[in-house]
């Protein structure tokens, strides 16, 4: 027998049950009004609390280590708790969300960012956090794809697999770095039209290939914890869904790490309406095999009852604790139970230059330049420059879910501007300042003054922070308050002006795109935001972020992604917008105004000599791709060389396009690189009819460029 199993034969049933249950840090210290509230709502007693094996969110290590020291006094067994957070885009020095993130396509990135996060969260008392989020996502009106990588399975999970990299570093054991959770198991992002917690209906082809292969990435790199999704899918909520819990994820793929439910998850089952009451949701979460419940009490107060009625057996309760004590053990809690959380390490890393450097790295190659009709970057030998708008000086740039974060940390881009040009050269106005109020034209007067006294413009728009994220989702996705009408004038009173965008989501930005000549869009770039917009802004640093997301020209367009399968009536590129009875509409483009994989530079990226080495492939054999790329301009920058495929026929319908690899690389000027890839026959396979995951013989063509610009294009035929 070994340790754990010693440890699993002493605890009594109400020791074990603790160990599957997690709550809020709130109902453990008096510090805040909660605790008499949700505790007795909960129908909880001190004793329940007490054997509780983890913890979500707190306020400071002190707090962290009073409550581990007063459970590890009253615990019979001994058994450490481990303490939960969601550090998703840093935990005090904050990098750009998720969906920005993923349009630096750099892997490399990625991974700094999250060890920044790990090394301040772990100092903090942080153990485990719930991220990535790998949910794949079409629409933006969900306010949570400010979470994820955007429309990419293959970018979602190689950015996922550097970030699990990243934070588990050389040994989740070890302080500085955190366990992670992959999370939200499975199809979250397919909410029925855009909004959060709605149903999702997709088949089961569909699932597999467009959605899973985030969460596999995953898996496959090492990530010990699961978090199902509050969403129905397919009309079953994911924590109670046999197909998602058992076959796949547990048979499947053979997962034998620790399954969290969400906030509430367990507990929620009786408002989707399959549980008549908790003692049915816990039923279904734990057949489904959820490991912890999260904030609710249907373990705590039925699961003893359900083994004793013979529902289960001990030994499936003995199965999930044993998950989760070795999860402990991996975590090395037996033998430093506070992980190594230290507030003065973590007071001196907080927002240190070192962290502050890779975050605004960070920040500059995920902005991405939508616009550029020669007007940037702007010389930093203007006389005047006017930074306006409600972003001009607006700290709240972090965006949702930035942890412990302060929006007084962040540089905004008129500090970012003054600090490049000193205070003689700038003015500011703030032209509407509040965003919420669609009459708001008060500052109007004062910033096309400013507009008209500077050489150009930098015009800050955007969305407030609290526009997306959970539970944030739109119906119109045009930039709010007065925006539009400030653009309008700014732009007329100096047609020298460049937008800057800060938005959780692609924006329906159609009447900028007409009216202004350059826009950048920064995303929610975190602390160092405004500072890395304003060095790309005059040239200091140069643009390369792709979208992962495409932009709609408007809202009517969602969900729209680039990879889609054709149809019998395709409108085809060169075609006029409308010809009838196409699938097009009558009164907008079919394409997205702005494509996944776009982006400007200001560099000048040439293609040629695509080579294949070979035009056939067979079953085992692999084709070698290499293509040059050229940078033909004065300008040393990076691109992202992007590999597309599309399969010409096929037993089910393909897509229009496919990625199947990239490379981001750096070129100086003049400099010239070729840049090779392995197409493999694993790349080339679908899920047919049968669910079978295979390829089909035939033609295929390779593009090189970007969704909606294939610059070289070559066929081959698998044999
Ligand atoms: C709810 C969110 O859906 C999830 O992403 C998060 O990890 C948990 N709450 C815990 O905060």
């Amino acid at each position: 027998m070994n340790r754990l199993e010693k440890l699993l034969s002493q605890m009594s049933i109400h020791d074990k049950i603790g160990q599957l249950t997690q709550y809020n840090a709130a109902l453990y210290t008096k510090t805040t009004a909660e605790i008499t509230g949700p505790k007795a709502k909960l129908g909880l007693t001190d004793e329940d609390l007490a054997a509780a094996g983890s913890i979500l969110n707190f306020a400071s290590v002190q707090e962290m280590k009073d409550i581990q020291d007063k459970h590890l006094q009253n615990d019979p067994n001994k058994i450490p708790m481990s303490f939960m957070m969601d550090v998703i885009h840093g935990y005090r020095t904050i990098f750009p969300i998720p969906l920005g993130l993923g349009c630096s396509f750099d892997p490399e990135i990625a991974e700094e960012c999250s060890r920044v996060a790990a090394r301040e969260a772990s100092a903090s008392g942080v153990q485990v956090t719930f991220t990535p989020m790998v949910d794949y996502v079409r629409d933006a009106r969900w306010g949570r794809v400010m979470e994820t990588c955007g429309e990419e399975p293959l970018v979602t999970g190689a950015l996922a697999a550097a970030q699990i990299r990243g934070f588990h570093g050389d040994g989740m054991e070890k302080p500085g770095n955190l366990a992670t959770c992959v999370k939200h198991y499975a199809g979250y992002g397919g909410a029925e039209a855009g909004r959060d917690y709605n149903l999702v209906e997709v088949s089961e082809r569909e699932l597999r290939e467009y959605y899973l292969p985030g969460y596999k990435a995953c898996l496959d790199a090492g990530a010990p914890m699961v978090m199902p999704s509050f969403n129905s899918l397919n009309g079953i909520p994911s924590i109670a869904n046999p197909m998602l819990m058992q076959k796949i994820l547990r048979q499947e793929w053979g997962f034998d790490g620790v399954v969290i439910s969400d906030y509430n998850a367990i507990g929620e089952l009786l408002p989707h309406g399959v549980a008549a009451d908790q003692k049915e949701a816990a039923k279904l979460a734990f057949e489904n095999t959820c490991d912890i419940e999260m904030c609710s009490s249907g373990y705590f107060h039925h699961l003893e009852a359900l083994i004793k009625e013979g529902i289960f057996t001990e030994e499936q309760l003995d199965a999930a604790v044993m998950r989760v004590l070795k999860f402990k053990d991996q975590l090395g809690l037996f033998d430093d139970p506070y992980h190594g959380a230290d507030a003065e390490l973590a007071e001196r890393l907080f927002l240190c230059d070192e962290h502050r450097a890779v975050v605004k790295k960070a920040a500059a190659e995920s902005a991405v330049l939508l616009k550029n009709d020669g007007l940037l970057p702007l010389s930093e030998k203007l006389n005047k420059v006017a930074v306006i708008g409600p972003f001009a000086d607006n700290h709240g740039i972090n965006g949702f879910w930035s942890c412990n974060g302060k929006d007084e940390d962040t540089t905004t881009v008129l500090q970012g501007v003054t600090a490049l040009l000193g205070d003689d050269k700038v003015v500011t106005a703030v032209g509407c300042g509040n965003l919420w109020d669609d009459n708001d034209t008060a500052g109007f007067a004062e910033a096309v003054a400013a507009a008209k006294e500077a050489d150009a413009v930098i015009l800050c728009l955007g969305e407030p922070q609290n526009y997306s994220g959970e539970g944030n989702c739109r119906t119109d996705l045009r930039l709010p308050g007065m925006q539009e009408e400030l653009a309008k004038q700014v732009i007329a009173a100096n047609p020298n002006t460049a937008v800057v965008l800060f938005n959780g989501r692609p924006l329906d930005v159609s009447l900028l795109h007409k009216i202004a000549p350059a826009i950048l869009t920064m995303w929610f770039p975190g602390t160092e935001g405004g500072n890395a917009a304003a060095e790309l802004i005059f040239g200091k640093r140069n643009p390369c972020g792709k979208l992962t997301m495409s932009f709609p020209h408007n809202v009517g367009q969602c969900p729209i992604y680039y990879n889609h399968p054709n149809t019998g009536r395709p409108r085809w590129r060169s075609q006029p917008d409308h010809r009838g009875y196409a699938s097009d509409y009558i009164d907008c483009a079919t394409l997205p105004l702005y494509s996944f994989g776009y982006g400007l530079s200001y560099s000048n990226f040439q293609y040629s000599d695509l080579i294949l080495s070979s035009r056939e492939m067979t079953m085992d054999s692999n084709i070698q791709v290499s293509v040059k790329v050229r940078n033909d301009s004065d300008r040393a920058g990076k691109e992202v060389v992007q590999l597309y495929m599309r399969d010409l026929v096929g037993s089910v319908v393909r897509p229009v396009q496919q990625l199947i690899a990239f490379e981001k690389i750096s070129l100086e000027p003049g400099e010239e690189k070729t840049v090779s890839f392995t197409v493999t026959e694993e790349m080339l396979r679908f899920y047919d009819m049968e669910g079978r995951h295979i390829s089909e013989k035939g033609d295929f063509t390779l593009m090189i460029g970007h969704a909606d610009h294939f610059v070289l294009t070559e066929k081959f035929q698998l044999v």
